[in-house]
């Protein structure tokens, strides 16, 4: 992996679902190259871990799905590092595997919730910490679900669908203001989240990828930090593949 030393030197960086997977290793790199970063996690003892394993300067433990606690995290980042440049929404579950008949409601309340409502929650906190500095940089973790839909997968393929559409309607409402905001769909990548689901669900997703094979959380954290950098200038309101080949639109 190369590093770009000092690319987000004077950056402060919010990562949500920073206590693991793609959100962890976004940190990292970010941390790797200069930012100062607040992790938002709901799991409290792995935001400790990952806070030494990133070195991140700070953490908080909030649900995002709670407003009331992500206006709060949204403070206590902003005091903590002083001002918020950067963005990246990676908290999310997969909820219940099921076809929809037999989907269970509460699996579906949440799936939404999180995935979906906690993105909304968390960019509405800190949309105008960034537009008092006429600068930021948005990217949501939306999923190739979103795009493709998977069977089984409902809820989960709903909320990111409606990721993508959020981020195509906030980044044009602030295409003027110096904050980008986009977005990413991952296919299948190795992390904790598999563990959610059945085996023969992570391998029906794996078998849809061309290159045949999971991705890695660090080609993930590839992506989004250079979306997040100041070289990513004329791309907003955009979704972002990475999927070893399973979309190729
Ligand atoms: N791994 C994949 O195959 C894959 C593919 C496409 C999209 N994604 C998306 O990428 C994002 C990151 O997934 P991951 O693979 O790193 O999973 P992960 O389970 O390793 O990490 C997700 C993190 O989000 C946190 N989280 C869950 N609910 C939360 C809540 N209510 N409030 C705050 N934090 C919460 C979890 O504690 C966890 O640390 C998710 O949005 C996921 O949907 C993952």
């Amino acid at each position: 992996m190369s590093i770009y030393r000092g690319r987000f030197a004077g950056r402060a960086a919010i990562v949500t679902g920073g206590a693991s997977g793609l959100g962890r290793a976004t940190a990292r790199r970010l941390i790797a190259e200069g930012a100062r970063v607040s992790l938002w996690d709901l799991d409290g003892d792995m935001l400790g871990e990952s806070q030494e394993a990133t070195g991140a300067e700070h953490f908080v433990a909030v649900d995002v799905a709670d407003p009331a606690a992500v206006a709060a995290a949204a403070s206590q980042s902003q005091a903590a590092l002083g001002r918020v440049d950067i963005l990246v929404t990676s908290a999310g579950i997969t909820g219940a595997t099921a076809p929809v008949h037999e989907y269970p409601l509460e699996s579906w309340r949440r799936v939404i919730d999180v995935n979906l409502n906690g993105i909304f929650y968390c960019c509405r906190e800190i949309v105008p910490l960034m537009l008092a500095n006429g600068y930021g940089r948005i990217v949501n973790v939306a999923s190739v679900a979103g795009k493709e839909g998977n069977p089984n997968a409902s809820a989960y393929s709903a909320s990111k669908a409606g990721v993508i559409g959020f981020t195509k309607s906030l980044g044009k409402e602030l295409a003027t203001k110096g904050v980008l905001v986009n977005c990413i769909t991952p296919a299948t990548f190795e992390s904790p989240i598999l563990d959610q689901l059945p085996p023969s669900q992570v391998e029906y997703m794996r078998s849809r990828i061309p290159m045949g094979r999971l991705g890695e959380a660090q080609e993930s954290a590839a992506l989004v930090c250079w979306l997040v950098s100041d070289e990513c200038s004329f791309s907003t309101a955009a979704t972002f593949d990475t999927s070893g080949g399973r979309t190729t639109y």
